[in-house]
């Protein structure tokens, strides 16, 4: 693979906007050394950010739990990550955001006072094929084995890439987690169930990450007056579920439809999700008709 295609050709770096090729990390930044850093990823349709703004404050929360100071105000993130993604020709694309603690000499406690390693690059935003919406994805069950704060969205993944690796290893498309008996999530997503016309949603509790994807699906669901209820999952529950949907910026909302190969309900794309569906397209279509009118 050459290093083109690994991103969009133009990051950032530290303050400078270069070829992919020309960015150049230490190897003692302490994202390299123990994962000491968070991210973001922020989906970009024609060049509008689907809540930007929300990311870049998960972003802060993140950082305010590792206690790494935040080196930009948010309109420095949003001028930023404008410039870059118009230096890559705009579209529909994903930019993703790293922030690590900085240089420094190998040792556990954090020193105080490093300069922060600010990368960001863009790549084509690879929303799933339309067939997916309509026949679904089969996951695996598998035990939540990740650490105790997945709401902090740190750099330090590999829990969720083992996870992922064994559902994929298994013919799977994802990992749906469980926790002492109780849904979390997935290994790069969110997951709600669906029972009698009820969306059963997880708490965003130190669990699961506070993904911007689920907030809007809640905040769709309530304005359009969907029954929806936030509390535990019991794995049982899940497995009897009706419907069962998995949502991340990438990913949008999709319907879960076979479960350690037992169908989901009829093993089809239910009627909540359709509904759910339709106010998510609709929600994205009500962002580029707000941008066209300020044009
Ligand atoms: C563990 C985990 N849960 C949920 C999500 C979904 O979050 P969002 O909707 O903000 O993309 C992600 C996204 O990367 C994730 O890594």
């Amino acid at each position: 693979m050459t290093t083109q295609q690994l991103c969009l050709p133009t990051v950032y770096l530290n303050g400078n906007f270069l070829p992919i090729e020309e960015a150049k990390i230490s190897p003692l930044d302490r994202g390299f050394i123990f994962g000491d850093g968070v991210y973001e990823v922020i989906p970009f349709y024609a060049g509008r950010g689907l809540r930007m703004r929300e990311h870049l404050r998960r972003l802060q929360r993140s950082m305010n739990e590792l206690a790494i100071e935040n080196p930009y105000a948010i309109e420095h993130w949003e001028s930023t990550i404008t410039a870059l993604i118009e230096r890559n020709g705009g579209g529909n694309v994903g930019v993703y955001i790293q922030v690590t603690r900085g240089v420094a000499k190998r040792d556990f406690p954090p020193p105080k006072g490093l300069t922060q390693t600010v990368f960001m690059m863009v790549n084509p935003l690879a929303t799933p094929k339309p067939e997916i919406y309509a026949k679904g994805i089969s996951c695996i069950s598998l035990d939540d084995n990740r650490w105790l704060k997945c709401h902090i969205k740190s750099v330090a993944l590999l829990g969720a890439v083992l996870l992922k690796h064994e559902s994929n290893q298994g013919g799977f498309d994802e990992a749906v987690l469980f926790r002492d008996g109780y849904l979390t999530e997935s290994s790069a997503s969110n997951i709600a169930a669906v029972k009698s016309g009820i969306i059963l949603c997880p708490p965003m509790d130190n669990l699961i990450l506070p993904g911007i994807t689920y907030e809007l699906m809640i905040e769709l669901a309530r304005k359009n007056s969907m029954p929806l209820e936030i509390r535990r999952v019991a794995r049982k529950e899940v497995k009897k579920a009706d419907e069962l949907w998995i949502m991340s910026s990438t990913k949008e909302v999709a319907p879960i439809v076979l479960l350690d190969d037992k169908p989901i309900g009829t093993g089809q794309p239910g009627p909540v999700f359709k509904q759910m569906y339709q106010h998510f397209q609709d929600y994205k279509r009500s962002l580029s008709a707000v941008s066209a009118a300020a044009e």
